[in-house]
């Protein structure tokens, strides 16, 4: 059997560095994504090809698989399948051929991309319909303990449980999901700045959010309703780590209301102190997202931020609904940019769009 599974990547409304404190993000899906065709095979490997990495087929023997055996990007499509059987699910060889126009390095989750395409590929060729909730903790699974990298649920769940046309509220806790009505004109600009600190300073981050919790007596810093209690820590550090987790996911509850109520100007205030606190508080901004939302607010924009970890990747504006909006925030972040004699970044106009699918099945063809 032959399909075309896609998955797609996302950027994130509101809350930033909240979901592996248990806490609340807005995330929506992307219309980029990954793309994968997969055709089953019985010799128990997988045969992994990328449009984008060109080169022979990387082969992978699924029996005995384990962290540590697939180095680079078949990392991920091959934790996927080691998750996946840990979870206890019988997954079949497979012929993946992977295409994505996800920009790697821009925040916008390609990895999840491909983890998600992936996992519904092996699924769907075995004919297994597992839930998409146990899907993303699978993905993620794959990306922390086979692939190394600690990231939380938000990027998974987002490419597997979200609806076009809306944002998905999740909370991070429960796992919980509520699809959100949201359809805001919005641009993001990839300010194609990488840092390379990012790996590091994500898991000092967590540690400082932990250490935090710890000295507040709180499991995680979703516990905190009243934000104003971190200022009972007395390492400084610490004490904006947790104000920033505390007042982001105050912001995304408040965020979910505004949308209902269709009030896009007060949204895009939300935006822009998120991007204060990340910048501020949390730390983890970077000199070309800053002077992308400076330029965004400047040229009319509702409101802007970094989104995604940090260090690099892209930049969310909320534009406002003048005709002219996009057109006026592109030339002022280019002429910011050349300004700051900043390599020129790349802008994507961007719409909630659905999550990972199947786009076609060819049963019994191509075996
Ligand atoms: C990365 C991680 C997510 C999340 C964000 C920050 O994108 O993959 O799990 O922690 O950073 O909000």
């Amino acid at each position: 059997m032959t399909g075309v599974w896609f998955a797609p990547g996302r950027a994130n409304l509101m809350g930033e560095h909240t979901d592996y404190n248990d806490g609340f993000v807005l995330p929506f899906a992307l219309a980029q994504g990954t793309t994968v065709t997969a055709t089953g095979r019985s010799d128990g490997v997988l045969a992994l090809t990328s449009r984008q990495r060109p080169g022979p087929p990387v082969s992978v023997a699924l029996a005995g698989l384990a962290p540590g055996a697939v180095h680079g990007w078949a990392a991920y499509p091959a934790g996927v399948a080691w998750a996946l059987a840990k979870a206890g699910h019988d997954v079949p060889g497979a012929t993946l051929a992977f295409d994505s126009d996800v920009p790697p390095g821009a925040g916008l989750s390609s990895s999840a991309a491909l983890e998600c395409a992936t996992a519904l590929a092996l699924t769907g060729l075995a004919g297994l319909d597992v839930p998409r909730q146990e899907l993303a903790g699978i993905a993620r699974r794959a990306e922390n303990e086979f692939a190394g990298v600690p990231s939380g649920i938000m990027d998974q769940s987002a490419s597997l449980r979200c609806q076009a046309g809306h944002a998905l509220l999740l909370d991070c806790q429960s796992l919980d999901a509520t699809q959100v009505p949201f359809t805001a004109e919005l641009l993001i600009i990839n300010t194609r700045a990488n840092h390379q600190l990012s790996a590091g300073e994500y898991g000092t981050r967590r540690r400082e959010c932990e250490e935090a919790a710890r000295a507040l007596s709180v499991p995680t810093l979703r516990a905190l309703t009243d934000c104003g209690i971190t200022s009972a820590l007395s390492d400084p550090i610490l004490r904006r780590r947790a104000r920033h987790v505390c007042t982001d996911n105050a912001r995304v509850l408040r965020t979910v209301d505004l949308l209902h109520d269709g009030k896009y100007p007060e949204v895009g205030e939300l935006l822009t102190q998120s991007h204060e606190s990340l910048r501020d508080d949390f730390e983890v901004s970077w000199p070309e997202a800053d002077v992308a939302v400076e330029a965004a607010l400047a040229a009319g924009a509702y409101g802007a931020r970094m989104i995604g970890g940090g260090f690099g990747g892209s930049v969310l504006a909320l534009l406002s609904d003048a005709p002219d909006a996009a057109d006026r925030v592109r030339a002022a972040v280019k002429h910011a940019y050349d300004a700051h004699s900043f390599t020129l970044p790349e802008f994507l106009p961007a719409r909630p769009c659905a999550g990972a699918h199947r786009l076609r099945l060819y049963p019994g063809a191509f075996r």
